[in-house]
């Protein structure tokens, strides 16, 4: 291999696209170390590129970082509400406590945020959400709806039907929906949706609607307590995807369906959700501040929550709580 002026390691990869190149060839080739070339493969794997490293053979570029891109965004959401201001941070606490500080100030419907990471991400009922650097989508959208504030679980399942249809369109992976609208692959979490809302008296002033999907993130990226109940698109596509096509489709496909719903009412957003539903006709156990309930998740009710037959037959509305599936990984 020739020595090349001006290069650097990236480049000589880039050249050498699915290659295997030795530490050995590297060195000669950029007049460095092979301890200098081990520093700048690991550097550059903090940066997020992906190699494999085989004895003998060296290293092999697999997989290049896929940063969120605002022109990218800016361009696709043109013309449409949602996506209509954007801000891209390379990292924050919860996308969700920037999108509410901007709501506050004024900013219209349809402000969205994104992170690259969140240290401490949210979701529903005090959970942590895990939220690692350049893997996922950690996003939160501003929405001033006119409904009433006892209808505002109808968003929530709205956003869900909507990412759901995203990430199908986008990415070909199939996701099933439990209620209220964690989307779920073989039973295991792959995102998770936190609707907060800011009222006045009765009214709704505004409200966030926080999405986390683990897109691009491997088996060993998750801490231990994750590894049973979580997982990626990735991981059920097998390959790495777009996050900012993906971004781009579901940003989409909420402002069709928010357009629906505010045509239509919930009722086609119900039927939606209802077909893509892992919930409905299964036993399962609610699990909130006001105790245990088990029964069958029986079907919708008008606003969104779900009804749950109990052991007497009765239907019970259920407004929030943590529902779990029998015989199912996702029980947390
Ligand atoms: C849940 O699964 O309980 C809801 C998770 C919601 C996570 C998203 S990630 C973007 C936004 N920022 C947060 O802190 N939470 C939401």
């Amino acid at each position: 291999m020739k020595k090349n002026e001006g290069m650097t390691l990236l480049d000589i990869f880039l050249e050498h696209k699915g290659e295997f190149l030795s530490g050995e060839e590297i060195s000669q080739r950029l007049s460095i170390s092979r301890t200098a070339v081990w520093k700048q493969i690991n550097k550059l794997r903090n940066a997020g590129y992906e190699f494999e490293a085989m004895p003998r053979l060296g290293y092999r570029l697999t997989e290049k970082p896929d940063p969120l891109d605002e022109d990218f965004l800016a361009a696709c959401t043109k013309g449409r509400l949602f996506g209509q201001r954007i801000e891209v941070l390379p990292s924050t606490v919860s996308t969700q406590e920037d999108a509410r500080k901007l709501a506050e100030a004024g900013a219209p419907e349809g402000t969205v945020v994104l992170a690259e990471e969140q240290t401490g991400g949210r979701g529903r009922m005090g959970k942590k959400f895990y939220s690692p650097f350049g893997k996922g989508i950690w996003m939160s959208l501003v929405l001033r709806p006119t409904q009433p504030l006892h209808l505002t679980q109808q968003l929530t399942l709205l956003t869900g039907v909507a990412v759901r249809r995203a990430i199908l369109k986008a990415t070909g992976v199939d996701t099933g929906i439990k209620w209220p609208n964690d989307l779920l692959i073989d039973g295991k979490k792959v995102c998770g949706i936190l609707l907060e809302s800011a009222t006045e008296d009765d009214t709704v002033r505004y409200c966030i609607a926080g999405i986390g999907i683990s897109v691009n993130l491997r088996e060993d990226d998750y801490p231990d307590d994750l590894k049973q109940v979580a997982s990626s698109l990735r991981m059920a596509s097998g390959s790495n995807l777009n996050r900012n096509e993906l971004i781009c489709s579901i940003l989409d496909e909420l402002e069709t369906l928010y357009d629906l719903y505010n045509d239509q009412g919930f009722e086609p957003i119900a039927s939606l959700w209802e077909s893509a539903s892992v919930t409905l006709d299964r036993e399962v156990s609610v699990h909130s501040s006001m105790g245990v309930l088990t029964g069958v998740a029986a079907g919708l009710h008008p606003s969104g929550a779900l009804l749950v037959k109990n052991n007497t037959g009765e239907l019970i509305p259920v407004f929030s709580g943590d529902i779990r599936l029998a015989s199912s990984h996702e029980n947390r």
